[in-house]
Order: structure tokens, then sequence, then C-alpha cells
């Protein structure tokens, strides 16, 4: 690594959803020891980072999202001493580790929570959103969740209805009380304290809300048939200003350590988004940019998002890039497995951090979910829309024997059909597998300083399916050419080098020198090129 680059600027990502890994002890679940016996795999795939789903003690009602306890382990994940070892054994094999946080909510099991609801005097009664019935009775206000139905859960006991941004059985703390900052930084500082490397923290915006309480108000771009949500405009249940100043005493809390990181995930249009870097670059290291999930898979529209989001970046502000995650259908079922190459290619190659999604290295598609098998809170709370985030949770495709080498026993979530197609040990032996192709893309990304943390400059391609850009670095120029359609088309290159040599293509057999004025890229078609 360069020296004026941190790791989490020049690393690659690899975001891991606990459950779906690897089961070590036959319960259909994955878990920790499952983890650290693929570690090998990972480090031979190139990434350097891993950022796990959430792996503390939780009821299960959003797979971990509803935490019971911040500082421990969930037993059907394994114990603090497999986390230990695990930790210990990804920073051996040189890597990172990074644990996701859940501040805006807890579960309705945690201890917290269960004081909360106890009675209105509890002393930690403050620590929810409490709130009386609206004069006439009902919800306080119109807040949706995000889950279905109002956002608030009406309380029989205490007689007061609470808040819930995301299921009932998960209450948003109120971080306009100082005892709760307090109580979930000192569990930020319990994993850094033990070596963990940073966070992902979870819809960092959602964490403060109007402190007025006002109706949000409805959206006219509403369509029938969307996710029921968008009947309203969110500006007063998140992404309220005082969020900035939680962001900021979060920060200072990670620089008192050495080199970690914070991640925020946030779904925000790019201007709302660099507001999260903070004014000084005093907030979170990567606010993640979703552009590439939320946009048309179009080369004029992501090439315009791409120079729009390179402009917006505060100086100084590290770039970076999300192709899929346990929230959104994989990649490869929204674009299709021959341009889903192209989408690694567009992920590895753009400047800044990426984060890859397990499985997505195999081009792994969305399971088939039969309707009795339905986990996911979402889909149950807002049916036959498809939002149902179970297909892209599906155990990770080890193998061609049963359940893909997920579990010897039944796995939480059916594996994907064609898994005995595209699996690890399938794809590992096959020079034209995606595997092989990722694996390829992340070691020349390694060796090639210009793709990790060169200049990007977008270039005219002559095609308005072929995105072009050339990546800079002390003398070495890259150029990309990505094809996002499936037919062939003609790159022609500006006034420039007339030849270039080509050092990856999505496709296979395609190697040498070519000529860059009249350069036939193929359908589904990406280059890099050596200029
Ligand atoms: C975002 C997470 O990625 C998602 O899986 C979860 O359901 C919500 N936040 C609530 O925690």
């Amino acid at each position: 690594m360069s020296k004026q680059h941190l790791w989490w600027q020049e690393g690659v990502i690899y975001q891991i959803y606990p459950r779906s890994f690897m089961d070590s002890n036959s319960d259909g679940i994955g878990d920790l020891p499952g983890i650290t016996a693929r570690l090998d795999y990972l480090q031979w795939l190139g990434i350097d980072a891993v950022w796990l789903s959430p792996i503390y003690p939780s009821p299960m009602a959003d797979f971990g999202y509803d935490v019971a306890d911040y500082t421990g382990i969930e037993p059907m994940f394994g114990t603090m001493a497999d986390f230990a070892r695990l930790l210990a054994e990804v920073h051996g094999r040189g890597m990172k580790l990074l644990l996701d946080l859940v501040p805006n909510h807890t579960s309705d099991e945690h201890a917290w929570f269960q004081e909360s609801r106890a009675s209105r005097d509890n002393p930690k009664r403050d620590w929810y959103i409490w709130r009386d019935a609206a004069p006439g009775g009902g919800p306080p206000n119109n807040w949706l969740s995000a889950f279905g139905g109002s956002a608030w859960q009406w309380d029989e006991a205490t007689g007061q209805y609470y808040l819930h941004s995301f299921a009932v059985e998960q209450p948003d703390l109120n971080w306009r009380n100082p005892e709760v900052e307090a109580a979930v930084f000192d569990a930020i500082r319990f994993w850094l304290d033990k070596g963990v490397d940073g966070f992902r923290v979870d819809v960092i915006y959602y964490m403060v809300k109007d402190a007025l309480f006002r109706d949000n108000p409805p959206n006219p771009d509403f369509q029938p048939g969307q996710d029921p949500a968008r009947t309203q405009i969110p500006v007063y249940s998140y992404n309220r200003p005082e969020v900035h100043d939680i962001a900021r005493r979060m920060r200072r809390l990670f620089d008192a350590y050495d080199d970690r990181v914070i991640i925020g995930e946030i779904y925000l249009s790019p201007d709302e988004l660099m507001k999260y870097y903070g004014a000084n670059l005093d907030e979170v290291h990567l606010p993640f940019n979703f552009q590439l999930i939320l946009l048309p898979w179009d080369a004029t529209i992501i090439g315009r998002a791409v120079s729009a989001y390179e402009a917006l970046l505060p100086e100084l502000g590290w770039p970076n890039w999300v192709l899929g995650n346990h929230d959104q259908h994989r990649i490869a079922t929204r674009v299709g497995r021959p341009q889903a190459r192209v989408a690694a290619m567009l992920l590895l190659t753009l400047r800044g951090t990426p984060t890859c999604y397990y499985g997505d290295e195999l081009a792994m598609v969305d399971g088939e979910i039969p309707p009795d098998l339905v986990r996911d809170p979402q889909e149950l709370g807002k049916p036959g829309l498809g939002l149902g985030r179970d297909p892209e949770r599906t155990p990770m495709q080890w193998d061609a024997s049963p359940h893909a080498g997920f579990t010897t026993g039944t796995p939480w979530l059916p594996v994907a059909a064609d898994y005995q197609t595209y699996n690890v040990a399938a794809e590992r032996d096959d020079p034209e597998s995606m595997l092989t192709f990722v694996r390829a893309l992340l070691a020349l990304r390694r060796t090639t300083p210009a793709l990790s943390v060169g200049n990007y400059a977008e270039t005219p391609s002559g095609s308005s399916d072929l995105f072009a850009f050339t990546r800079e670095h002390a003398g070495q120029k890259i150029l990309v050419v990505l094809n996002l359609s499936h037919a062939p088309h003609t790159f022609q290159s500006q006034p420039g080098p007339a030849s270039a040599e080509i050092l990856l293509s999505t496709l296979p057999g395609r190697a040498g020198t070519v000529d860059l004025t009249n350069l036939e890229v193929g359908a589904d078609e990406g280059l890099i090129l050596r200029l």
C-alpha cells in the first residue's frame, strides 16, 4: 500500500451476511466458526476487509438488525471466544474486520427497552421515543414504518405510543437523550478496544427525528404499486440537521483510535449524502454511495452520475461504490450474468472504495423463495410488491453437494436452484468462470495503483452504450471501456494514443494490443487497457 493512502481507501471490502455464509454446526444457520473456516478462501480471492452484518444477541425479528445486547455475541453465531479467534485469524491474514452498528433502534427485548416500557417514570423511559395519542385518539402523527403501517405502536400497559421506524420489535432510541449516546458510545469502544477496525453504521441518517414531531407531507409523485412508504416524503422522520452533531461526536470517538473507519448507511440524494462527510471531513469516512444499485443500468446515465458524484465530493473526501447488499436484489439478477461481469469491472475500477456482496463473485442470482418459506419482515409487512429481501440472502454456494456445502442440516433459506453450476468448487478451476474473472480483477487492481488510487476522468466513447474513463497515477495511465449493452459497439477515442494493451476483458480470450482509433467492444464486454 502506498504511504499516502489508508487501508480503507485502497482496500476492497467484502460483506458477509453471517446467517448465510458457512454453517459449522449443522443448525442450518451460518456462524462465526464457519466464517473463520472460510477465511483462506477470502484471502485467496483477494479482498482486504470483511464487514459482518450484525452478530449480536437478537430475537431475529429483523435477522440481527434488532439488537438485544450491543456487547455480546448471538449464541447461534457462536461465543465471544469464537469472535476473538475470528478477529485474530482475520488480522493474521493481513485483513481487517468491520462490524455493524445499529444505533437507531434496539430489539424490544433489549434490557433498556424492557425498563423503558416498565412504567412512565422508569429512569430509562426517555431512552426511547414515547408520545401520547393524538388529540381524539390514534397515533401521534402520520409517520410510516419502513416495514409497513404506522411507525407508532400503542403500549397498553403505560398508555402511550412508541416509535419504530422499522418493525414493531425495533423501537427507536431517543438520541436527544445524552445517556443513550453515552451507552452506545461505550459499546463502540468495547469493540474498538478489542481491535475491530471499524463499523458500518445502520441507517445513520435516521438517528434524530423532528423535535416537534410534525406530519410528513404527502409525496405527489407516488405511483400505485410502489412501496407504500413512498406515499409521503419523510422530511421530519429522518435526515434532521441535528444528526450531524452526533456523527461528529461519533467520529471524535473513532479518531481516538488508530486507523479505524466509519461507514454510514445512507439512502439519500448525492447532495444530502455529501453532508455526512462533515463540513471539515469530521463525520463518517465513507457515506455509502448506492447509485450503482439505484440508477437504471445505462451507460449514459451512469457516466453522468459518476462525474456528478466526483464533482460533488468535498476536497479530500474519499469516494466509494456499492453494487449489492442484503437489502437489494443481486446484481446478476438485475442485469443478467454476462453484464454482471461488466458491473464487477465498473465497481472495481471506479475511483473509491468498493464494497462487494458475498456470492456476487460467483454470479449468484436471487434465490426463489416459496411463499411458506418467506422470512423477511419487509416482505411479510408489505407482501407482493417485490420488496422481499430473502432472495438475496440465500446461502453461499461452496460446492455441488446438497445445500451447496453451506450446511449439513436444513438451511434457514433454500439455496438458489442453479448452485450446482455456480459454486466456488466448480468455478475456481474454470478459467472462464465469474470467480476466475473477479479474482483476476482484484489482483489487477491490487497491482495497479492507478486503479486503486489514481485520478478519475471520464472520456468520450463515441457510443451512448459505452462508458469510458481513465485512471492515472504516477505516470501510469489506464483506460476502462465498458459496454453496458448486449450489442457490440465501436469505441472511438478522442485524440490520444492510437493503441493500447489489453490488461483484462470480461470476455475470455481477449489479449494483446488494440487499435484505439477503431476498437470493437463486444456485447457485454468491459476492457481494462494500459495506455
Ligand atoms: C438497514 C439494514 O441494512 C436492513 O437490513 C435493516 O432491515 C434496516 N436497516 C433496519 O435496521
